[in-house]
């Protein structure tokens, strides 16, 4: 053998074993998570379970889920599972600390969804902790769970409660307009959405508004941040630690306007009711009035589930529609034509009129599909439970992965592109679209957070012009958040203001018209809503069209 022939075997040798090694330092510890979870189920099962891979040891897939999650291609955790073990819908993995599957097929969506006897409720254990662990809408039993559920729709659902609402969110939503637009900085336009949206569910929930202060809003946006912790840790310096400081904040003030309630209705005080008063004076299946515990509890998540989610899909909803003058201009002609066929009299908008935005709910739709949230609806099995031919062992989670269907070219053509266009035909197959969920579970608050964003998209697409300081701005996930919550300026959308006697009058030139507006002005109690004299000037200069478009009053309070 020449002194060649072994240096060359040398060198396959040190590369055998620094193979070797590798596989063994990154493969073999993977083997045992395999082994911990899955072999041990036994032959028969194991060879049942849908493809996948455990990830490591302790932390399962969290690393991938996380670094996917952080950078601009969220999808990109999904779709390496499709891209390893093809499109069948169905995959194991391991996340927040729990054995999982993931189903994004709209069929199994649907099977898990709808069948609450084979798969409860399964939210990270993060989540669990931070909304209630024994008695809140998440661990109360099956049918609690209907009994509260009946009791908390009511006042958010339905023609006459919905319709109750809509003069308080248009006073919010109008004033909160002005002072953005009165503010010559640049406002952070997801910061302020929560703000009015707590205001909202705060009324709605308390019967007044008055009980918010700006601690009770910072202490809600820390608690969010820790329900999908992927480092559930209780120690100071950890997101999760700081959320929970903040939910037993939060339930000593929702414990306190409980205690000052109850003394009120006791002394047959006139206070205006919320949904507090309704859990008070509930009594549950056995006769027996709701603890304490369940109260409060109740409180915070619901003004939790109300106020983030709105918020962000109102964001998103502006965003998209000013990235797209076309699908903008359109939404603003229907609030035209809104204005134009409403009688003189009338005050504000009606639950009619805004059922009939119809091209806004396309524009709706399209955002919720294309935001992606939430990222996954969580389920648990309570017994081993067989799916097309796959078994998901008992105890497993669940987790429904919605983005991934609403983001599916099987579904949805170019399903990155903002198409309002598309749900003119299209009838979603069932389990295809998916953002309020499914089932008996399905977002309680699905139509009042329509009639919020509509009301707000009426009064700023007429009024207001939008412009995103740094449009190329990061987005954070699972909620999409632009990293700079959408730095914007809000503006009169008016060239030049002219102020005459105490009336707000307008001459403006933009987007190629000519006009007057009377936007709003005041005298004494009367308050002209608007009053639009417009000039379409089109083509160099001549006159096409003459508009007057509403003038309507009403006495504010
Ligand atoms: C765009 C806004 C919203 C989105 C995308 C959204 C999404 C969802 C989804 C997907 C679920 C189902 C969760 C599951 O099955 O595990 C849900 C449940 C829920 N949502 Fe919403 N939601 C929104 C607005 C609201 C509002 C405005 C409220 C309150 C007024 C609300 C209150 C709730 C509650 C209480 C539940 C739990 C229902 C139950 O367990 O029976 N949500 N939401």
């Amino acid at each position: 053998m020449t002194s060649k022939n072994v240096e060359l075997e040398l060198v396959w040798l040190i590369l055998a074993a620094v193979i070797g090694a590798c596989v063994f330092l990154f493969d073999f510890p993977k083997k045992i998570n395999e082994w911990y979870y899955v072999i041990r189920l036994g032959k028969k099962k194991h060879s049942y379970l849908p493809p996948g891979d455990m990830g490591w040891p302790f932390i399962g897939n969290m690393i991938s889920f996380v670094r996917a999650f952080r950078s601009q291609n969220p999808d990109s955790f999904v779709n390496n599972l499709v891209h390893r073990y093809g499109h069948t819908g169905i995959y194991k993995t391991s996340l927040f600390g729990n054995p999982s599957i993931i189903v994004c097929s709209p069929e199994l969506c649907r099977k898990v969804l709808t069948d609450d006897e084979r798969f409860e409720y399964g939210y990270p254990s993060s989540l669990n902790n931070l909304l209630g662990e024994h008695r809140s809408l998440h661990s109360v039993s099956n049918s609690e769970h209907r009994y509260l559920r009946k009791l908390l729709i009511s006042p958010i659902n339905g023609h006459e409660s919905l319709s109750k609402h809509i003069g308080y969110i248009e006073d919010v939503v109008v004033s909160s307009l002005e002072e953005w637009a009165h503010n010559n900085s640049p406002i952070e336009l997801l910061t302020e959405l929560k703000k009015i949206n707590f205001k909202v569910m705060t009324r709605i929930l308390m019967g007044s508004a008055d009980y918010i202060s700006e601690s009770m809003t910072k202490q809600y946006a820390q608690l969010f941040q820790g329900l999908m912790s992927p480092l559930p840790i209780d120690v100071p310096g950890f997101t999760f630690h700081r959320a929970i400081q903040a939910r037993k904040t939060l339930l000593n003030v929702f414990q306190a306007h409980l205690d000052e309630r109850k003394c009120k209705n006791d002394d047959g005080l006139n206070i205006k009711k919320g949904m507090i008063d309704l859990l008070l004076e509930a009594k549950d299946e056995d006769g027996e009035k709701l603890d304490n515990e369940l109260i409060v509890n109740l409180l915070l998540g619901f003004l939790l589930a109300g106020h983030e989610t709105t918020a962000h899909a109102a964001l998103w909803l502006t965003v998209y529609l000013h990235n797209h003058p076309e699908v903008l201009q359109k939404v603003r002609e229907e609030q035209v034509e809104i204005l134009k066929s409403r009688q003189s009299s009338q005050k504000g908008l009606t639950l009619n009129e805004i059922r009939r935005m119809e091209y806004l709910s396309k524009a709706f739709d399209e955002t919720m599909r294309l935001c992606g949230m939430p990222f996954a609806i969580f389920r648990k099995t309570n017994n081993d439970v067989e799916v097309d031919g796959y078994i998901i062992p008992k105890g497993w989670k669940v987790l429904v992965w919605n983005r991934a269907i609403h983001l599916n070219s099987e579904f949805y053509s170019n399903p990155k592109d903002f198409i309002p266009s598309r749900w003119d035909n299209l009838k979603p197959k069932a389990g295809s679209f998916i953002p309020f969920g499914a089932g008996s579970r399905t977002c309680p608050g699905a139509d009042l957070s329509k009639v919020e964003m509509y009301i707000f998209i009426h009064y700023f697409v007429l009024n207001y012009s939008f412009e995103q300081i740094n449009p190329k701005s990061p987005v954070i996930f699972p909620n999409p958040s632009p990293i700079d919550n959408c730095l914007a300026k809000v503006k009169w959308m008016t060239g030049l203001r002219v102020d005459c006697l105490s009336l707000g009058g307008y001459l403006f030139s933009g987007s190629g018209r000519l006009g007057i507006a009377f936007h709003e002005f005041h005298a004494g109690s009367l308050w002209l809503s608007r009053l639009e004299v417009g000039l379409s000037k089109q083509y160099s200069g001549w006159m096409r069209e003459l508009s007057i478009v509403a003038a309507g009053f009403r006495v504010s309070c």
